[in-house]
C-alpha cells in the first residue's frame, strides 16, 4: 500500500520550523497524498497561506469563524475528511492545548473534534522541550494514541543547542506512511547504511579520527526510512541524534563497524557513507602513553578491513545494490571510477571535498557514478542529496 490517494490534514503551528512544512507538503503531494492545510495565527507569522496553498493545490484554512469556510465545509467535516491529522511543526503551546482539550481557534477545535488518528512533530526551544509541563503533555498525548515524531538534537535558530529541532521532512513522511499503514516503495526492504567517522584508539585517551560529521549518511538513512525501508544505521561517533524510525547501532572502530554490518546482513541494499579510518594503530597501549623526554613515540599502523569491499564481494549475502562513497580532492571522476571498479560496488557517490565547508557542512556537490556513466548533480543541501539518492535506490531495488 502506498500514500497515493490518502488524505492528510496538516496543521501548521507557530515556530521558525514552519518553513519545513512546505517541504513536507512537497514530499506528500509527490507521493500522491492529498494535503489540506490549516495555519494557526502564530504559524502565519512564519509562512503565508499563499505558499501552503500553492504547494498543496488546496484552499488553506485559518479562521474558525469564517462564514465562507463554514458554508463550504464545517470544521467538523474538515477534520473528518482526512485519513490522518498531522501537526507539524507542533509548538509547545499547541501541544499544551491538545493535552488540556482546549478549543480556542480552528486548529485546536479540529483537533478536539476529530475522530481520526493524530500525529504531531514537535519543534521548540530546548528548554521548552525539556520543561516538565511539555514532557507531561507529551506523555498525556502519547497515552491517548497521538503519534509523536521526536525532534532532532542540534544547534537551534535561537542559538542554543539540544533537542527541539523539527524532525527532517523525510522522517515525518515515513512516520505518516507508517501511521497510515502505507508502506512506501521500499516497504519490506532492508537497507544497511554506514555513517560518520571511526575512531581508532592509540591509548585509552587518544585516537586517530577524521572530520566526518555523519550528516550525509544519517540523512540518507532517514530518507530511506521515509520511503518505507527497514534501515539499520551503523554509526561511528557523531553528535547527531539517532534518526527516528531507524535502528541505529553505535560503534567506535572500523572493526566494530564491520562486525555490526555483518550482523545486520542480509540486506537488499547497503550504502557505505562512513569515512572509515583506513588504518588503525597496530599496538594499542593499555595505559596512557606518557612523555618521557626522549623522542616522540612512533605509531605503527596496520590496515583496517574494507567494509564496502566485503559487502560488494560476490556471494549469497551480497546485497542487490551496494553503494560506496568517494571523498576526493582532485581528479574526481578518474579516482572515483577506479574506486568503483576496485571495490566492485554498483554505484559510487563521489564528492569533491577540496572546497571549503563540504566536509562537516550542510551542502554537498556530488557526482553519481554508475555503470551508465557519471551524473553530475548541482550543489545541494545534504537533505536534498539524501532524498534524491533514496528515490534512485527505491527505483533500483523495489
Ligand atoms: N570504506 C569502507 N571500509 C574501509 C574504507 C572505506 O567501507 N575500511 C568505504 C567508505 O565508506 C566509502 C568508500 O569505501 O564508501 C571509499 O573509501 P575511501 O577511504 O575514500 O577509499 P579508499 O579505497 O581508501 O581510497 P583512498 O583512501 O585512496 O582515497
Amino acid at each position: 500500500m502506498t500514500l497515493a490517494g490518502k488524505r492528510v490534514l496538516l496543521i501548521v503551528s507557530g515556530g521558525i520550523a514552519a518553513y519545513k512544512a512546505l517541504e513536507l507538503i512537497r514530499l506528500l503531494t509527490k507521493a500522491g497524498c492529498g494535503v489540506r492545510c490549516v495555519l494557526t495565527k502564530a504559524g502565519a507569522q512564519f509562512v503565508t497561506p499563499l505558499s501552503l496553498q500553492a504547494l498543496s493545490g488546496e484552499k488553506v484554512y485559518t479562521d474558525l469563524f469564517s462564514l465562507t469556510d463554514e458554508s463550504e465545509m464545517g470544521h467538523i467535516e474538515l477534520s473528518r475528511a482526512a485519513d490522518l491529522v498531522v501537526v507539524a511543526p507542533a509548538s509547545a503551546d499547541i501541544l499544551a492545548k491538545m493535552a488540556a482539550g482546549l478549543a480556542d481557534d480552528l486548529a485546536t477545535t479540529l483537533l478536539l473534534a476529530t475522530d481520526k488518528p493524530v500525529l504531531a512533530a514537535p519543534a521548540m526551544n530546548v528548554r521548552m522541550w525539556q520543561h516538565a509541563a511539555t514532557q507531561a503533555n507529551l506523555e498525556t498525548l502519547a497515552k491517548r494514541g497521538v503519534v509523536i515524531v521526536p525532534p532532532d538534537e542540534g544547534p537551534m535558530a535561537c542559538g542554543e543547542y539540544g533537542p527541539g529541532r523539527l524532525a527532517e521532512p523525510p522522517v515525518i513522511l515515513g512516520a505518516i506512511a507508517r501511521a497510515l499503514g502505507a508502506g512506501g516503495p521500499l516497504a519490506g526492504k532492508h537497507v544497511i547504511v554506514t555513517s560518520g567517522p571511526t575512531h581508532e584508539p592509540i591509548d585509552p585517551v587518544r585516537y586517530l579520527g577524521n572530520r566526518s560529521s555523519g550528516k550525509q549518511g544519517h540523512a540518507i538513512a532517514a530518507a530511506l526510512a521515509g520511503l518505507g525501508a527497514r534501515v539499520t544505521l551503523v554509526s561511528g561517533p557523531v553528535t547527531l541524534s539517532d534518526p527516528f524510525g531507524v535502528k541505529t547501532v553505535h560503534v567506535e572502530t572500523a572493526i566494530e563497524m564491520l562486525n555490526a554490518v555483518k550482523a545486520a546482513l542480509p540486506a537488499d541494499a547497503a550504502i557505505c557513507a562512513a569515512a572509515v579510518a583506513d588504518w588503525r594503530v597496530a599496538m594499542q597501549a593499555d595505559q596512557k602513553i606518557k612523555k618521557t623526554g626522549d623522542a616522540p613515540p612512533a605509531l605503527t599502523l596496520t590496515e583496517n578491513p574494507d567494509i564496502l569491499h566485503m559487502l560488494a564481494a560476490p556471494g549469497p549475502q551480497r546485497p542487490r545494490l551496494v553503494v560506496g562513497f568517494a571523498a576526493e580532492t582532485e581528479h574526481l571522476f578518474t579516482h572515483a571510477a577506479a574506486k568503483r571498479a576496485r571495490k566492485n560496488c554498483d554505484w559510487i557517490v563521489a564528492n569533491n571535498v577540496g572546497g571549503t565547508g563540504i566536509m562537516g557542512g550542510d551542502m554537498n556537490e556530488i557526482t553519481l557514478i554508475t555503470e551508465a556513466g557519471a551524473d553530475v548533480w548541482p550543489l545541494m543541501g545534504k537533505q536534498d542529496v539524501a532524498i534524491k539518492l533514496a528515490a534512485l535506490i527505491a527505483q533500483e531495488v523495489s
